[in-house]
């Protein structure tokens, strides 16, 4: 497999990282009390310990170039020195905490089936597959979106950045815009994790990996598929509902 192969393969795993059930939670069609339930999920299957599963790939990778770019992730997800000032799991807190949602329940979540399957996975893949598979899955299929391809082609659709007043939490859910810190804070820091991400896989992977890094990527994007089938499922979205909203 060559380098733009790679690439290519990597893109299309990426550009299937949407789910069906989303223009609901961004059109404010999932209630408020259930929004509840989606913030919380989401918090306790990747964003609060998403800095130890960076340092994950960290400790295994052998190439000190490729450590010095997780470091810089690692560092400005921890802690926020680089960039938003503060660790970037508390700063995702303000949503809920902008919502007036009850923030202890954020302390003692019990993960949904399937949410308890997506981090077995993102487990198992960042703890035994190697250096490779582990930074692959944590810096660009967690951190990343479908709208990856932009980074490399101008004329593939940009991830949509509107204004903040627009933002779903805001307009429908009468969220203040402070309480988009962590919004604010991606918008400024997250490309430089985007192109660091890509430098990685395409410039470090050795060529008898890259197999190896597919099918991780594949694994992890079909835990995430089912497990936002079950959120959206618990949050009482279904497809009908998204057909005709
Ligand atoms: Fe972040
Ligand atoms: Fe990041």
């Amino acid at each position: 497999m060559t380098r733009d192969e790679f690439r290519d393969r990597l893109l299309e795993i990426m550009e299937r990282k949407q789910h069906w059930a989303w223009p609901a939670f961004t059109s404010g069609l999932v209630s408020k009390a259930k929004l509840h339930l989606h913030l919380e999920q989401e918090y306790a299957v990747y964003v609060r310990d998403f800095p130890v599963l960076v340092g994950r790939a960290y400790v295994q990778c052998p190439i000190p170039a490729v450590r010095r770019e997780l470091a810089e992730n690692l560092y400005e997800e921890e802690t926020g020195g680089l960039h938003a000032g503060k660790p970037h799991p508390e700063l995702f807190l303000e949503y809920p905490k902008g919502l007036g949602f009850d923030l202890r329940r954020f302390e003692t979540v019990e993960l949904l089936p399937a949410a308890r399957e997506y981090r077995h996975a993102l487990d198992r893949l960042t703890t035994s597959n190697g250096w490779a598979v582990s930074a692959a899955v944590v810096t660009l299929f967690i951190e990343g979106t479908p709208y990856e391809r932009a980074l490399f082609d101008p004329k593939a659709p940009a991830r949509p950045e509107p204004p903040l007043e627009a933002h779903p939490l805001v307009r429908h859910y009468g969220m203040p815009v402070e309480a988009l810190a962590l919004t604010r804070a991606h918008r400024g820091v997250e490309g430089q994790h985007r192109l660091s991400a890509w430098r990685v896989m395409l410039d470090h992977v050795p060529a008898d990996e890259r197999p190896h890094v597919l099918e991780g990527l594949e694994d992890a994007l079909q835990a995430w598929l089912t497990w936002r089938d079950e959120v959206a499922r618990v949050c009482g979205v279904t497809r009908s509902a998204i057909a005709q909203p």
